[in-house]
Formats: structure tokens, sequence, C-alpha cells
């Protein structure tokens, strides 16, 4: 009971902090999460205040790899208790909760865009990016953008960035061996 107080009283200083001191509230959810149980490997780059992780049951189905962005308003789900509902309004009441709970990854240096939800079980590769607004099931590839709901790949994150951002590009091949 003190445990889960204490959680809910950091959960609430991040979203406090964070719209005032966005970096001092992004450290402060990388911290709190991190105790609550969520994995992380490395540093993510941002995570939103106003993010929000489904740790109903357990903060460690979700992982956050290093560099990795979380924009404002993202929701995270691990589970998914429908199937009780669908028994119970078909007369069968179960004593425990029947359904699923998966975990969630996003990979490193993964861009996950504002108000965009990743559903239980979705995968994010390296250097993906997902679009504002999208829904994602499943596995998104490394270096791949998807959109939509439900959102699907249009597009290799490195050809956007080649095409759009082209001072950036022939900088970044003057120090490396992209092509
Ligand atoms: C996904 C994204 C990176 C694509 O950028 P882009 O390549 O410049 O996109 P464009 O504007 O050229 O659009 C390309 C196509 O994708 C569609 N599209 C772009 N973003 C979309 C989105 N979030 N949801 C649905 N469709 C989207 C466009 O309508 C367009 O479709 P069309 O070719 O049929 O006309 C960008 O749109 C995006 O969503 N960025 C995230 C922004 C964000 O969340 N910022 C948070 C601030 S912290």
């Amino acid at each position: 009971m003190v445990k889960k107080l204490r959680k809910a009283f950091w959960i609430a200083s991040i979203r406090i902090l964070g719209p005032l001191r966005p970096r001092w509230g992004s450290n402060l959810s990388v911290r709190v999460y991190r105790n609550a149980g969520m994995r992380f490997e490395g540093d993510p780059t941002f995570v939103a205040s106003d993010a929000w992780f489904d740790g109903t049951n357990d903060y460690s189905l979700i992982t956050l790899s290093e560099g990795c962005n979380i924009s404002g308003n993202v929701q995270i789900l691990t589970h998914d208790l429908s199937p009780y509902c669908v028994l119970a309004a078909m007369g069968r009441r179960e004593r425990t909760p029947v359904g699923r709970r998966l975990p969630v990854r996003v990979g490193p240096h993964a861009f996950i865009g504002l108000g965009a939800i990743l559903m239980p079980g979705c995968t994010i590769g390296r250097g993906a990016v997902v679009g504002a607004g999208s829904v994602v099931r499943g596995n998104v590839p490394d270096y791949a953008i998807a959109i939509g709901n439900p959102a699907t790949v249009i597009a290799d994150a490195r050809d956007y960035v080649k095409e759009k951002f082209l001072d950036e590009w022939h900088s970044l091949n003057s120090t490396s061996s992209v092509d």
C-alpha cells in the first residue's frame, strides 16, 4: 500500500513538473519508471511527462532503449482483458480476469510520435519512426516509418532523412561509411 502511494506520488510529480521543465520531467520519468520496474537498455533521449505506460500489472513488460524518444500523449499498452467481459456477457464469470499480457519494446533511437498508441506485444525497431496519432500492433522493423491506424510501413526512415535533411545526411556521410 505504502509502495503504491509512493509510486502514485512520484508519477503525479512527473505530470506537474513535466510541462514546466520538460527535460526535468523526462529525467524524473526515467528514474521513477525504472524504480517501478520498467526495463531500460540505456538512456532514452526524451520521455514526455504525459506519456502513459500501462503498468497495471507489471511495468517490467515495457522496455525502452538507448536514445529512444517518447513524445507527448503516447500510450503504451501491455494488457487486454476484453475476453473477460465477453465471457461475462455470455454468462461465464471467471474468478480472475481473463486476457492477454504482452511485452512492448521500443528499440534504440526509435521515435514515437505525438499521441501514438503502441498495442500489447508490439516491437519498435532501431531508428524506426512511428507517426503522430498512429496505432501500432506487431513489429515495426528497424528504420521503418510506420503511420496510420492500423499503422503500416510507408517508407525507410534513412531515405526520409536523405531526401529531406540533406545537409545532415552529407555530414553523416563525411564521418561514417553510410552511403
Ligand atoms: C511520420 C512523419 C515523420 C512523416 O513525415 P514526412 O515524410 O515529412 O511526411 P509527409 O508530410 O511527406 O507525408 C507523407 C504521407 O504520409 C502521410 N502522413 C504523414 N504523417 C502521418 C501521420 N502521422 N498519420 C497519418 N498519415 C501521415 C501524409 O498524409 C502523406 O500521405 P500521402 O503521401 O498519401 O499524401 C511525420 O508526418 C510525423 O508524424 N512526425 C511525428 C511528429 C511528432 O509526433 N512530433 C512530436 C513532437 S515532440
